[in-house]
């Protein structure tokens, strides 16, 4: 089963959250918990094949999605405005607020997403054809960010696996590679070489499948803030934030391991599998610890192999994770 963990005790969302956020709930699950189990234990059924008519996206920001059935870790939320204001996101400059002041000029409704390589079906699809909007989960996830920082933030999405499945991939789809969008005109950070633009990260099939494994499009109850990846992106929630691919227009199945843009620029300190790993020090810092964003300038806690997430351990048996880092 995937959730080890009971509810955090003591720690309520009014704790924590900007009311009028949550104030615009709407339960669409009759009884979330069992229910939203059933759905991660059928995330690997067959699902319509991508084309049929799906549900619009909704216009007003807000989203339907189930009551959150379980806490995938423990901690308070990061607050909205952290969230939505201390971004990576370095198409749109480097600096911490960047994204949150630039990222308004992605333009990203009409959408169209680009589905390549080893699978039955592929071709250009819309946000609605990946995602069933009528489906969506909540999951509060710690994402640890590389530079040794962290936030916990109450997701919005599907399973990944349930969005792969739609394009059936062959047996030779031993990977899957992700890539950003890239608009010169409107990410402003991509006229400078910081990294070989497009961004682009990929994950093993199994990693891609496993149920832990979002595509988020919403957080905090609303669709996803330009500057947190919208429409759609990546949570992968026991590797380093950088796996975690905004603003998805490309998803390839592919046989031999993508190249990703951090391990391009920098390969000695990233790698290709980036799981969080307090033993493993990048070249310039250590990983052992890291801040708590949102909970003052000394809120700190000791970093946890795959970032808590025991469940993972099993997709790496046999591999050296310093050396596969
Ligand atoms: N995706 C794209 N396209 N560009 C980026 O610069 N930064 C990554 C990841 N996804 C990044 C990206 C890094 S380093 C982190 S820590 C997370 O996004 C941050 O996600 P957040 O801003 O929603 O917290």
């Amino acid at each position: 089963m995937l959730i080890k963990r009971p509810p955090l005790a003591g720690v309520t969302e009014n704790d924590v959250t900007p009311k009028h956020l949550y104030l615009n709930r709407r339960k669409i699950m009759a009884a979330g918990g069992a229910l939203a189990l059933t759905g991660l234990t059928s995330a690997c059924s067959a699902q319509e094949p991508a084309g049929t008519p799906a549900a619009p996206r909704v216009s007003n920001g807000s989203l339907d999605f189930s009551e959150t059935a379980y806490r995938v870790t423990d901690g308070d939320l990061t607050p909205y405005d952290a969230v939505t204001g201390y971004n990576n996101f370095y198409e749109f400059g480097t600096g911490k607020d960047d994204p949150a002041r630039y990222a308004d000029a992605m333009t990203t409704d009409p959408w169209s997403v680009q589905v390549d390589g080893h699978a039955e079906r592929t071709g250009t699809f819309s946000v609605e054809d990946l995602v069933d909007f009528n489906a969506l989960e909540e999951r509060i996830y710690r994402l640890r960010c590389v530079e040794a920082w962290s936030m916990v933030i109450p997701w919005i999405g599907v399973p990944l696996s349930s969005v792969l499945e739609r394009f059936r991939p062959t047996s030779d789809a031993r990977y899957v590679a992700f890539e950003t969008y890239l608009n010169r005109s409107e990410m402003r950070g991509t006229r400078f070489p910081v990294l070989d633009w497009p961004y682009k990260e990929g994950l093993r099939m199994d990693e891609a499948m496993h149920p832990l494994t979002l595509m988020a499009v919403g957080l905090y109850g609303e669709v996803l803030p330009n500057q947190n990846g919208a429409p759609m992106r990546l949570v992968v929630p026991w590797k380093y934030g950088f796996k975690s691919i905004k603003s998805i227009s490309r998803i390839s199945f592919v046989s031999e391991q993508p190249p990703t843009s951090w391990k391009q620029s920098a390969p000695r300190e990233y790698g290709f599998y980036s799981n969080v790993n307090p033993n493993r020090s990048h070249p310039r810092w250590s990983q052992a610890s890291e801040r708590i964003i949102g909970a003052g300038p000394f809120a700190r806690r000791d970093t946890e192999m795959f970032n808590g997430y025991d469940e993972v351990a099993s997709l790496y048996a046999g591999m050296d994770l310093e050396e596969n880092y």
